[in-house]
């Protein structure tokens, strides 16, 4: 694909607009869908594609966001010195957050969580089922789109700055307020999406009503991090894991064959039995009473307390 067009939302988050190398019409997508840019240096970035109305079909503009994120692995920064004309090997679309039939939706955005949220709202607001929007930030100026939201959604559209506090977000409010069969939607970072499972489930809403998307990079470098090993069981070869690489980058680079997807920690795709050693969580998907058990984790995003993880691989 083809840089159209690049333009600043706020100081740290950059809209581009993509279209086919050639032109065309370019592949139809579910509200909530992604895409992947490839990175130069390897590896690849997942995100979401943002529409206001229902022109998924038939477009021929895909249209991301992304947050300068200075302390990350580099994505961002490449993402955000592109220019209209350069070229960007990209995925088709995929949707892991797909919304349910006919039930009203609470929808919870927190910083760049906001952009798989438009088009649900977008679709939402098309097929006439009820829904409220809740767009949280830490400022008024690092809100994205605040005009065209408030435009497109009007009175379901709802926004919270943390540094207003008769503003900010009330997610306990909200959650108790959940009517018997409203679906909640979550995106944003870890902790927020945490909050709202925890929250959730001490009101007894049922895990198959909370959908939720990490916006996050979980397997970026956190201070104290430190190098740990990983052995596979089936070989005994073993790997080191510095801080700031994730165990599937390091194994693949090794030659392993390995099953994943979102590389966030919030699909459960990549989880590994573990044989010996002690994990350190930083997914979204295991509930306390697992993580606590120790058994399996997620290696796109988790690291170890341990010395050395044995896994079983
Ligand atoms: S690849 Fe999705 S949780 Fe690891």
């Amino acid at each position: 694909m083809q840089v159209a067009a690049i333009r600043k939302l706020t100081d740290r988050i950059a809209e581009i607009e993509l279209v086919a190398s050639g032109g065309g019409a370019l592949p139809g997508w579910q509200p909530g869908a992604h895409i992947r840019v490839s990175l130069p240096e390897g590896g690849d970035r997942a995100y979401s594609l943002i529409a206001f109305d229902g022109t998924r079909d038939g477009g021929d503009i895909f249209r991301i966001a992304v947050q300068l994120e200075p302390e990350g692995q580099g994505g961002s920064r490449f993402m955000h010195s592109l220019t209209a004309g350069d070229t960007l090997t990209v995925t088709e679309p995929k949707c892991d957050f797909p919304l349910v039939a006919d039930a009203p939706v609470l929808l919870l955005a927190g910083g760049i969580g906001i952009t798989p949220m438009i088009s649900m709202a977008a679709e939402l607001a098309a097929r006439g089922t009820p829904f409220e929007f809740h767009y949280a930030g830490r400022a008024r100026n690092a809100i994205a789109y605040s005009g065209e939201l408030a435009d497109t959604f009007g009175p379901a559209l709802h926004l919270h700055f943390d540094d207003e506090p008769d503003n900010a977000l009330d997610l306990k409010a909200l959650i108790d307020g959940l009517a018997p069969d409203a679906h909640l939607y979550v995106c944003g970072p870890r902790g927020m999406i945490e909050a709202v499972r925890k929250l959730a489930e001490s009101a007894g809403v049922a895990s198959d009503r909370i959908h939720f998307e990490l916006f996050d990079n979980a397997a970026a470098k956190l201070e104290g991090d430190t190098p740990f090993e990983v052995e596979l069981a089936s070989t005994g070869q073993v790997f080191t894991i510095l801080p700031g690489r994730s165990i599937i980058e390091v194994l693949e680079e090794g030659g392993v064959d390995l099953i994943y997807d979102c590389q966030r920690g919030d699909c459960g795709i990549c989880q590994t039995e573990i044989v010996s050693g002690t994990p350190d969580h930083r997914d979204v998907v295991l509930s306390d009473a697992e993580r606590e058990a120790g058994k399996v984790m997620q290696i796109c995003v988790s690291r170890a307390k341990s010395q050395r993880l044995v896994l079983d691989l």
